[in-house]
């Protein structure tokens, strides 16, 4: 695993992005998956900045995203079709006809799970997956005990996670109990894993994904066994890590070609 560890989630998220650059401009149709919640929207002003700018293009993109709520309608501001249009693809210049969201209205919901997972490898594969992680250690939203080999299907949020992502919500009763999200072999599929992660909250699920077991009560664990990930980490969420001045004397005595800044 590659942390990198920064004093604050600005700089954060500017390492990410100059990685995100490297890695779309190294392939001529790049394929993308992406997350939303809270953290990467750091991520994403600073995406939109470099394509207004001129520095970065979408047009040959195509993107997959982690996950949706069952029930929310594209329409419907709380839900993840809509974050990811007022939040990034309202701003740059992606296809809209190359987005692709898991479709947590279909009639048939694991019928929808299934093509969600064909159209992932007619493409070719996700080439960046961006990640956040729970509090619980849960990625996508791979809740704690679940499979490590499971697929894109319907899953039962915990009841953890409905208290975390209330704040979206009026009422934390609104919180839809099920999701569709990528599974943890579909993202263990992926070619770059870059998960990011700020504050305290996130410290214990932090050192647990990169310290602890590979086990499926901390889900994120199991990116201990991807060929390649990066994690970009705020001192805060760093804090709890053992090695932590080891991550920063590897990253420190990296040869040019490695570094993203
Ligand atoms: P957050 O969620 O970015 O809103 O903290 C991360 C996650 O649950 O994966």
């Amino acid at each position: 695993m590659e942390i990198l560890i920064r004093d604050i989630p600005e700089e954060g998220a500017q390492v990410a992005a100059k990685l995100f650059k490297k890695i779309l401009s190294t392939r001529p149709q790049p394929v993308i998956g992406l997350a939303t919640g809270g953290t990467p929207l750091r991520l994403y002003r600073e995406l939109i900045r470099m394509h207004q700018s001129g520095e970065l293009s979408f047009k040959d993109c195509t993107s997959f995203n982690l996950d949706e709520y069952v029930g929310l309608p594209p329409e419907d501001e709380r839900s993840y079709h809509h974050y990811m249009r007022s939040n990034l693809f309202d701003q740059v210049d992606i296809d809209p006809s190359r987005i692709h969201l898991p479709d947590g209205c279909a009639g048939d919901l694991r019928q929808a799970c299934r093509d969600y997972e064909e159209k992932i490898k007619e493409f070719g594969g996700i080439d960046l997956q961006v990640l956040g992680i729970g509090a619980n250690g849960h990625i996508g939203f791979n809740e704690p005990t679940g499979s490590l080999a499971s697929r894109t299907w319907v899953k039962i949020l915990s009841e953890q996670t409905i208290k975390d992502n209330a704040i979206y919500f009026d009422d934390p009763e609104e919180v839809p109990r099920h999701v569709v999200t990528m599974g943890i072999a579909t993202v263990m599929e992926t070619r770059h894993c870059l998960l990011l992660a700020n504050g305290a909250k996130k410290a214990d699920a932090v050192r647990r994904m990169i310290e602890g077991p590979v086990s499926a009560s901390c889900p994120a664990s199991i990116l201990q066994m991807h060929k390649r990930v990066t994690i970009v980490l705020d001192e805060e969420a760093a804090y709890l890590l053992t090695f932590k001045d080891h991550y920063k004397w590897v990253e420190g005595n990296k040869l040019d070609w490695q570094k993203y800044d």
